[in-house]
């Protein structure tokens, strides 16, 4: 496991079915049965509201920490120390609270696509620290995983953040720099002294975990780490807002990155879906009450995140935001909603220290 990350989630495996009412397709007995339910830490237990609503600064900072540190072109002298430190700081901001790490980022990509390359980078680090966790991957692998995720675009870190905002369609010689741009973030990482191989081939992979011809059963550790930072990656882009399109819901993000054409999520897209939920913290969703929230934690079962329901059942906004249990069926997810369709813009101190 990271250092640093000492229980970001416990997975507690229990015999309930996975809901899957937003994938009729999939049938129950295609997913195991197991459940994870998200506990929370203990220092998440003792965080009050005022605590929890404190971390959306060091979140912001964090962001602009990390994005400066990528897009500093000193690769041969501070750069590496600097990644370092911000690598650690996302790190320990995980371990502490993951709903509001979970959160934070979904919010970020949803709402703000300046500095794209490094929030999504940072998005990527967090839901890989997770599903380590989940794995119980050696810790080496777990951090690799994690710093192949902040600079796996560093090759093409600021046509990335351009082609964020770009309305037009690539042009052929953006198409070669991403074409290139896997193997471009190495040659970087090794000018800047990045000498760990699972963090290089990682990053090398990141788009084809297995090279032509070369044997992936089973999966060597290079392949593993590339595979499941892959599908992160395609996730977590799919929920990202560009200049060109809104970010997708939920739903839809996990249809395209976990899902096969048949409904089924495979091994890799099965645990991001049970490490996250079916409604991922940050997500906008409609209650069978009428009515709309974002999700601020985790459930009890994938499908019964905790909301705080902003606004009421007929149209009008709440003074405060109300944290609802949707394990009650007043109270039940209905549908997510992209942030888009939600319309809603949040208070993000004021959601988080919502009290239930
Ligand atoms: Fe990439």
């Amino acid at each position: 496991m990271a250092a640093g990350l000492q229980n970001p989630i416990r997975p507690v495996h229990r015999t309930l079915p996975f809901h899957l009412a937003f994938y009729p397709s999939m049938p129950q007995e295609d997913v195991s049965s197991d459940t994870v339910v998200p506990v929370p830490s203990e220092s998440t237990e003792r965080a009050s509201g005022i605590a929890r609503a404190g971390r959306v600064d060091s979140w912001q900072a964090i962001k602009k920490s990390l994005a400066f540190a990528l897009a500093a072109s000193d690769f041969e002298s501070g750069w590496l120390d600097r990644l370092s430190k911000s690598a650690d700081r996302i790190r320990d901001l995980t371990a502490q609270d993951a709903d509001i790490a979970l959160y934070m980022m979904l919010q970020t990509a949803t709402n703000d696509a300046e500095n794209y390359s490094a929030s999504h980078g940072m998005y990527c680090a967090v839901v890989a620290d997770l599903c380590s966790a989940y794995f119980e991957w050696p810790e080496a692998e777990a951090i690799a995983i994690q710093n192949a995720a902040l600079t796996m675009n560093i090759g093409m870190l600021l046509m990335q953040n351009a082609m964020a905002q770009q309305i037009e369609p690539l042009s052929s010689a953006q198409k070669l720099r991403v074409e290139d741009h896997a193997a471009k973030s190495v040659e970087l990482l090794k000018s800047a002294g990045v000498d760990d191989p699972l963090w290089l081939e990682a990053v090398r992979r990141h788009h084809r975990p297995v090279d032509d011809g070369e044997s992936a059963d089973p999966l060597t550790p290079q392949q593993r780490l590339a595979q499941l930072l892959q599908r992160i990656d395609v996730f977590t882009a799919k929920l990202s807002k560009r200049k060109t399109r809104p970010g997708s819901s939920a739903t839809v993000a996990a249809r395209d990155a976990c899902l096969d054409t048949s409904g089924l999520p495979d091994a890799t897209g099965a645990t991001i879906l049970r490490v996250l939920g079916l409604y991922p913290p940050g997500s906008f969703v409609r209650l069978a009450s009428g009515e709309i929230g974002v999700v601020i934690r985790r459930g009890d079962k994938a499908h019964t995140p905790v909301v705080a329901s902003v606004r009421r059942g007929d149209g009008g906004m709440f003074n405060q935001p109300m944290v609802r249990n949707t394990g009650n069926p007043v109270h039940a997810v209905q549908c997510s909603l992209s942030a888009d369709q939600a319309k809603i813009r949040l208070d993000h101190e004021r959601v988080l220290g919502a009290r239930g």
